[in-house]
């Protein structure tokens, strides 16, 4: 029997993460949205591309969430994008309202399943959904640390002109202005990105990745970035569905860990069946561990708003 995944939100984000997994043939795909007919139509187009891609997968639309029960995975993307002149913070308190409103649902009709939360702001968005399911926090993650990685060893690849492969990197913290790129342990095939790229180049790279999403909703004016993204919530959902316990950057709930507590940051974790199946505490240079928990401290900020307004 396939796997089964549920995809909230039929707009750009999570239109093209069901077309991904679908052209994968490996899971049944559900995809939801407010809209009427939006879902459906879409799911239809895919699935009419079935016998050209030479998929048996299925994949229905609806506006409803019974036909969502037993998911293994619900990804979940409904919610308003930015604009130019927007940042994601700006989106808190509309974006609240959507995540507690579909989550209520989903969990309903699949309690056994993980919850991958790609909504922004997207750490405060993890945050809310963990309160709202009940759902124990391994369960509960969110994706923009394999985004905000992937900008910054794209930039890094182009810059020393050799294969994306070759970079590896992890950025850390909170999906937004004060995300972490670990430079220290940014390498290029072992060696060092700090003995390739000189100190001031090596800050605009950096500066790029973190400024990675604004860039694109420049260009695009009417939304945000989406391929990226949903690359990215595929590398996740993968990892999920064929136990991989893969080790990614992902938002997850801190206990404790890099010094921070009840509150969902970016960092490493073993992702595998059982969602976040393990916590990995980088060795950080104390520059760095600073700029983690400030990152932390603009999500705690963004949790409280979120309190005042419940
Ligand atoms: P979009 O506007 O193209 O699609 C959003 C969809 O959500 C729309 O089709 C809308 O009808 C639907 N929706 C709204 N309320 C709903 C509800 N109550 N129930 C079901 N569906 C509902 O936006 P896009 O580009 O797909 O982005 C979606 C979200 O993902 C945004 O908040 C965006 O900021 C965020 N995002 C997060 C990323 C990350 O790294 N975490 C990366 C890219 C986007
Ligand atoms: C991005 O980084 C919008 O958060 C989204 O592209």
């Amino acid at each position: 029997m396939r796997n089964k995944v549920t995809v909230v939100g039929a707009g750009n984000v999570g239109a093209t993460t069901a077309q991904r997994i679908f052209d994968g043939g490996y899971a049944d795909v559900v995809l939801v949205d407010i809209v009427d007919g939006l879902p459906q139509g879409k799911a239809l187009d895919m699935l009419e591309s079935g016998p050209i891609l030479g998929t048996d997968a299925s994949i229905v639309g609806t506006n409803g969430y019974e036909e969502t029960e037993g998911s293994d995975v619900v990804v979940v993307t409904s919610g308003i994008a930015r604009k130019p002149g927007m940042s994601r913070d700006d989106l808190l308190l509309t974006n609240m309202k959507i995540v507690t409103s579909v989550v209520e649902q989903t969990a309903k009709f699949s309690p056994n399943s993980v919850h991958l939360i790609v909504t922004n702001p997207l750490d405060a968005m993890a945050q809310q959904a963990l309160k709202i399911t009940g759902f124990p926090s391994n369960r509960v993650v969110g994706m923009a640390g394999i985004l905000d990685t992937a900008r910054y060893r794209t930039f890094l690849a182009e810059e020393l002109g050799v294969s994306v492969n070759s970079v590896s990197a992890y950025v850390l913290g909170g999906h937004g202005d004060t995300m972490v790129p670990v430079v220290e342990s940014t390498n290029v095939a072992g060696t060092p990105v700090s003995k390739l790229i000189a100190p001031k180049r090596l800050e605009e790279i950096v500066q790029r990745a973190r400024d990675g999403g604004a860039e694109i909703v420049n260009y695009l004016k009417t939304g945000s970035a989406f391929y990226a993204p949903s690359a990215s919530i595929v590398q996740m959902v993968e990892a999920i569905i064929f136990d991989k316990k893969e080790i990614l950057p992902c938002t997850a709930y801190l206990q404790g860990q890099y010094g921070i507590s009840d509150l969902y940051v970016g960092v490493p974790v073993k992702l595998g069946s059982n969602g976040v199946e393990e916590i990995v505490e980088l060795n950080l240079n104390s520059d760095e561990l600073n700029a983690l928990r400030k990152s932390a401290e603009a999500v705690q900020e963004l949790v409280e708003v979120m309190a005042g307004a419940q």
